[in-house]
C-alpha cells in the first residue's frame, strides 16, 4: 500500500510521516531529500543550478541512497547538510526542472515498487503515485506554520524573526505552487487534513484514522 502525503513546507509533514510509518510498519521515502541532495551535488561541483543540462547530468550520475536514519550521497552521509539554509535557498532551479523531475519520480517509483511506503513531497498524489489508495494534502495556515518554524529555530539555539520566516515561507509556497511540472497540489481524492491547533500526536492518530479507513475498503 502507498499512503501519499503532500502539502506546502513548514505543515510538519516530514515527523508526521515518519511516525506514521513507523506506527504502520511501512517504509518512508522522503521525497524532498531526493532533489536537495541533487541540489547539493550541483553546488559541489560547481555546476550553475540553472544550466539544464549540466544539472540534469549531475541528477543523473549522483547515487542517492535513503536509510531509516540518514541520507547519503554518493556514498557520503549527507543528512545533516542537505538541510542548510544554502541548500533551501538554492533548489528552485532543480526543482521545477521537468527533467530531473522525471527522473525522481522514476526512482520514487522504483523504490516504493519494493513493498508498503508512507511517501512525503509536494506531487506524490498526483503525479508520482496518481493510483496510491490513501492520499493525504497535510497543510496549516501559513501563520501557524512560520510561528512552529521559529518555535523549531529558537529552541536549537537560532535566532529569528517571524515577519522574515514569514515572507521566506510564502516565497517558497509561490515557488511550489507555480511551477508547471508537480506543483504543489492536492489531488482530487486526497483528504485534507489541517492541522491548525492540533498537537503532532492528534494529527498522527487522525492520519492513523484515514489509513485504518482506506485498509478498510480494500
Ligand atoms: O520537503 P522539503 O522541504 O525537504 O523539500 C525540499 C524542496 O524540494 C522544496 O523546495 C520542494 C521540493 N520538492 C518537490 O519539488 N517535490 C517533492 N516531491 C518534494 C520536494
Amino acid at each position: 500500500m502507498i499512503v501519499a502525503i503532500d502539502g506546502p513546507a513548514g505543515a510538519g509533514k516530514s515527523s508526521v510521516a515518519r511516525a506514521l510509518a513507523d506506527e504502520l510498519g511501512f517504509a518512508f521515502l522522503d521525497t524532498g531529500a531526493m532533489y536537495r541532495c541533487v541540489t547539493l551535488a550541483c553546488l559541489r561541483s560547481g555546476v550553475a543550478l540553472d544550466d539544464p543540462e549540466k544539472s540534469l547530468s549531475v541528477a543523473n550520475t549522483c547515487h542517492i541512497e535513503l536509510g531509516v536514519d540518514s541520507v547519503k550521497l554518493n556514498g557520503e552521509d549527507v543528512s545533516q547538510v542537505i538541510r542548510q539554509p544554502e541548500v533551501s535557498q538554492s533548489i528552485k532551479p532543480i526543482a521545477a526542472h521537468p527533467g530531473i523531475r522525471a527522473l525522481m519520480v522514476e526512482r520514487q517509483r522504483r523504490i516504493c515498487a519494493q513493498g508498503d511506503y508512507v511517501t512525503e513531497g509536494r506531487d506524490q498524489g498526483t503525479v508520482a503515485f496518481p493510483m496510491a489508495e490513501c492520499k493525504i494534502f497535510l497543510t496549516a495556515s501559513p501563520g501557524e506554520r512560520a510561528r512552529r518554524r521559529v518555535e523549531q529555530l529558537i529552541r536549537g539555539g537560532v535566532q529569528a524573526d517571524y515577519q522574515t520566516i514569514l515572507a521566506q515561507q510564502n516565497e517558497r509556497d509561490a515557488n511550489d505552487s507555480n511551477r508547471t511540472i508537480g506543483p504543489l497540489r492536492a489531488a482530487a481524492d486526497a483528504i485534507f487534513v489541517s492541522t491548525d491547533g492540533m498537537s503532532e500526536q492528534q494529527v498522527l492518530e487522525q492520519l492513523l484514522s484515514i489509513v485504518q479507513s482506506k485498509r478498510g475498503m480494500r
